[in-house]
């Protein structure tokens, strides 16, 4: 199984600041996002922040939208919530027309909240609950990949019940190593989700003889952070043979849900190419005649958040320690993936001086609280800030308040100025909710 990280040469601060267009060097103001200066962002409202450029995503999903449109497919993007949950980012993607794809019905309310309409929004996971299903059913949901065939019938009975009927899609298992971390991949035939292909079409028949559901065609999803065509095309070839083997089977199948994964270049991998990529879609259902529905949510958020932080002190210990207020409870990728994520100095001066190895870590008294190995950076004095790169997505949604660390807030930067869109969390809020039992009597 291939390791979450590329494994060429570590790009230098120069290189890893060259491949981002969102991201800016000023002389006077040190590093900007969409033109607007991070320092500005740190004064205001302290650090760790999380700072997410309106105008990268909205550019993402524009090339998304239009590599489709140049291989003249019609294609339904649904952002997957799960990525970046925050209501101003739902929000910017319904504005551009996306639907969402959920994963409970938090994420559920969430997206109607953030104005995308139930019908635009589908509901993926391998474990719905039924209330959650009740729920999403009786709000007039579009539609529901089901993840197994006890799943159907819950579905069936519940939407009966409500006096609806689903529309679901039977999300198949292809059976395709898509080349990610193992922690990440979803196609394998060992991995818990999906429906296997052999088992798909007596399942589809066995769905069109329930009253609850109406099943309009097939989904599939097979891992994320992907950055070849290859495993996608050999995904789709199956999803294609299984549509036309349900209609010479007298089945009507009408969609066709592609999943997500689209893979980011976090250290020097090129990201997967919309143009690419959707050219192997056409490819590959060229005169199928379905709906396509995508759910991409890396590939639209990733690139467009950082987490500023500030260093608390450098410490000598052997090696260099560079040592942050921004830790694995706010960005929690290092730690359990692995993941490699870019460090630039805000400041111009730093980002232009000699750098040297240093680990970058956090406060928190665990040995995975570390950020980098062996990083080059410059010397950074106490409060010298620097950026987390590439943390639009999976970074916020995952964190937590470990070590009783309060939430930090979040920044959206936009047509050259910026907003807060989270406030920071106060540290009264971490105990709300708990009670002190009284002394109980024996
Ligand atoms: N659809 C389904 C059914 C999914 O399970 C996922 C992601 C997506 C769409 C969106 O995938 P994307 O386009 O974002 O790759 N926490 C991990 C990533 C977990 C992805 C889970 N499923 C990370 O930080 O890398």
């Amino acid at each position: 199984m291939a390791d979450m990280n590329f494994t060429g040469p570590e790009p230098d601060l120069q290189d890893l600041l060259a491949a981002r267009p969102q991201l800016q060097m000023h002389a006077q103001d040190g590093l900007c996002l969409e033109d607007v200066p991070l320092n500005a962002i740190a004064d205001q409202y302290g650090t760790p922040v999380w700072v997410y450029g309106a105008g990268t995503m909205r550019a993402r999903f524009a090339a998304l939208r239009d590599a489709f449109a140049a291989e003249n497919v019609p294609m339904h993007i649904h952002y997957a919530v799960k990525a970046n949950d925050h209501l101003a980012i739902l929000n910017l993607f319904c504005e551009q027309g996306a639907g969402a794809d959920v994963v409970s019905i938090g994420e559920f309310r969430r997206a109607i909240k953030a104005g995308i309409a139930a019908k635009n929004i589908v509901y993926s996971g391998v474990g719905k609950a039924e209330a959650e299903l009740e729920a999403a059913l009786a709000a007039g949901i579009g539609q529901i990949n089901v993840e197994s065939a006890e799943e159907v019938e819950m579905i069936s009975a519940i939407a009966a019940r409500l006096g609806v009927v689903a529309n679901i899609a039977l999300r198949m298992n292809p059976d395709v190593d898509a080349g990610t971390h193992a922690k990440i991949t979803t196609g394998l035939a060992e991995n818990k989700f999906g429906i296997a292909a052999e088992d798909i079409p007596a399942l589809y028949a066995r769905a069109a003889s329930l009253p609850g559901v109406q099943v309009a065609g097939i989904a599939m999803h097979i891992g994320s952070q992907i950055l070849s065509t290859e495993p996608y095309r050999l995904a789709y070839e199956k999803g294609a043979e299984m549509v036309r083997a349900l209609r010479a089977a007298g089945q009507n199948v009408e969609v066709l849900d592609i999943g997500g994964g689209l893979g980011i270049g976090y250290q020097d991998e090129p990201g997967l190419n919309p143009a690419a990529f959707a050219a192997t879609v056409r490819q590959v259902t060229h005169g199928l005649g379905v709906r396509l529905m995508m759910e991409p949510g890396r590939y639209l958020a990733g690139p467009a958040g950082v987490l500023l932080g500030a260093v608390i002190l450098q410490k000598q210990a052997g090696k260099r320690f560079v040592v942050l207020d921004a830790a694995m409870n706010d960005l929690m990728r290092p730690a359990m993936y692995e993941a490699w994520h870019g460090i630039l100095p805000v400041d111009a001066s730093a980002f232009h001086a000699p750098a040297t190895p240093a680990d970058v870590v956090g406060p928190i008294c665990e040995t995975a609280d570390q950020f980098a190995t062996n990083r080059a950076l410059p010397d950074l004095q106490p409060g010298a800030r620097v950026a987390l790169l590439d943390a639009g997505a999976y970074g916020a949604v995952m964190s937590s308040a470990y070590n009783a660390r309060p939430r930090p807030a979040a920044v959206l930067v936009d047509r050259g100025g910026f907003e807060l869109i989270t406030r920071r969390q106060d540290v009264d809020a971490l105990w709300e909710g708990e009670m002190i039992p009284a002394p109980r009597r024996a």
